[in-house]
């Protein structure tokens, strides 16, 4: 048998991905039920060896034992004490329509290269635009990922607002833009604004309330100061929820600013979106339905597996002006909206994944109220974990979660040897405690869980959306932390 034939054996392949889907069934059991360490932590040089660049020129085999290597050196998402980062441990349905996915490999930047998986991106997304509160005008696409979302949608605000073609002329073809962010947005906005050439005040900052949220209050006032500095606001950027702390924007005032200013809205709901789902939390939104643009990504608190991020557009027609450029070879030369079914007008990418069988897999088969379900127990657990942390005299809460993200930090007051109490440690000291403490407890295994600095200091960050994450779990997240600050 000739290599390629080898390759590609149909009967081969079938009892390969017995053995593949065996090993994660497995693995994920063994997450699932805690047996594994959250993250097996490795030092970056010493991981370098496991994995060395001595490929053979002929083929070797030793696929199962390179599986098993990278099962046990990758950081476990199902394990019930993963509460770091916003990534979701994803629905094993949904790794099922991504390996579909990638043997399909249906490009899907016309409509050619993927006729069922473009027919599933308008569904998904236009079901998406539905639960914004929005109506039939609205529409969007898929791309991969909040940050590539948010400056397609901040490319979109410039097309529209600028009162130039800056796609044609360019950055320097008209007045220095803004927009106006909260000092909360997440990086992907700062870095989408200085990607489109509009420098570091592109992001002018608008002051924030002491929950962290933008005040719109502060607004006129920010847009004075940017105007009299020689730009021109075109959007304003509205997080809901923010990253670090998980606060909502008030949408619905922010809105009102925008409306009187003619101001496009785009808010980053790549986190906290999804919480239109969730009857319970649907308030934290109001006002999104003013929105002109919406990021949400459904790797977090969908379920899905990364990357699977909706830009939503209230007007859809807006999402030509994003990347409004022809590629005659691609596209015929009609007018855009002729071809609402060949997604790559509107997309970063050119060829992307068939992202949206996944999603609309997960709400066919599973139904939509099991999303809405996940997002209500992932909120109410860190309401429920804020109340722990209030009633230990040896923690602080940093806020009140809107969301189901919870910084705190331990504050432990230290009694020497001789019975004195020291009382509380300085800023410093207490800083270096919370790194020393994630550390120690994410190397150790147990728990992973991130950081972030905040106005009062540095506190560990916790995202609470792993399915299997017990309150008594959080309890005892409490004790590993005490018993780490003594040793
Ligand atoms: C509010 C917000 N926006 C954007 C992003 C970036 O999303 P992604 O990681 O999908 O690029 C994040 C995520 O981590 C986020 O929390």
């Amino acid at each position: 048998v000739n290599t390629t034939d080898q390759a590609f054996d149909s009967e081969a392949f079938r009892a390969q991905g017995y053995r593949v889907v065996d090993a994660l069934a497995d693995y994920l059991a063994q997450a699932r039920g805690g047996s594994l360490p959250v993250l097996p932590w490795t030092a970056p040089a010493e991981q370098a060896t496991r994995f060395p660049a001595d490929f053979p020129a002929e083929p070797a085999g030793g696929f199962d034992a390179l599986l098993r290597e990278v099962l046990a050196h990758s950081t476990s998402l199902h394990h019930p004490h993963f509460v770091g980062h916003q990534v979701s441990a994803p629905l094993p349905l949904a790794a099922l329509c991504d390996l579909t996915a990638a043997l399909l490999n249906n490009g899907m930047a016309v409509y050619e290269m993927g006729p069922a998986a473009t027919a599933m991106e308008n569904a998904v997304t236009s079901w998406l635009c539905g639960q914004l509160g929005w109506g039939t005008a609205a529409g969007g696409i898929l791309t991969s990922g909040g940050s590539a979302g948010n400056l397609t949608a901040l490319l979109a605000a410039r097309q529209a607002q600028a009162g130039f073609d800056v796609w044609t002329a360019g950055a320097q073809g008209g007045p220095p833009l803004c927009a106006l962010v909260s000092g909360e947005a997440h990086y992907s906005i700062k870095r989408a604004v200085q990607i489109m050439g509009w420098g570091k005040d592109g992001a002018w900052l608008v002051p924030l309330d002491a929950r962290l949220r933008m005040r719109a209050d502060a607004m006129p006032e920010a847009f004075a100061r940017a105007e009299a500095a020689g730009r021109k606001p075109v959007a304003v950027v509205a997080n809901a929820c923010s990253t670090a702390t998980g606060s909502y924007d008030p949408l619905a005032e922010v809105a009102a600013f925008c409306r009187e200013r003619k101001l496009w809205l785009h808010v980053d709901g790549a986190h906290g979106a999804v919480a239109a789902l969730a009857p319970k939390y649907r308030h934290l939104l109001k006002g999104i339905e003013a929105a002109d643009s919406v990021v949400w990504d459904a790797h977090k608190l969908m379920q899905m597996p990364a990357l699977a991020t909706a830009v939503l557009y209230k007007d859809g027609r807006h999402a030509y002006g994003a990347f409004a450029q022809h590629a005659s070879y691609l596209f015929t030369e009609q007018q855009p909206e002729a071809e609402a079914h060949n997604l790559g007008t509107r997309t970063l990418e050119c060829t992307k994944r068939m992202i949206a069988f996944k999603l609309y897999a997960g709400l066919a088969v599973l139904g939509t109220r099991f999303f809405a379900d996940h997002v209500t127990r992932s909120f109410d657990l860190a309401r429920v974990f804020a109340e722990h942390i209030k009633a230990a005299p040896d923690f602080e809460l940093a806020l009140e979660p809107e969301a189901n993200i919870v910084c705190f930090r331990h504050t432990p007051r230290v009694t020497l040897a001789d019975g004195r109490d020291t009382g509380a440690p300085s800023p410093e000291a207490l800083d270096q405690l919370q790194v020393k403490l994630r550390t120690k407890v994410n190397e150790g295994g147990r728990y992973y869980l991130v950081q972030t600095r905040l106005p009062q200091g540095l506190f560990l960050r916790t995202t609470l959306m792993n399915p299997f994450t017990t309150e008594a779990a959080l309890v005892a997240l409490l004790e590993v932390l005490r018993v780490a600050s003594r040793t």
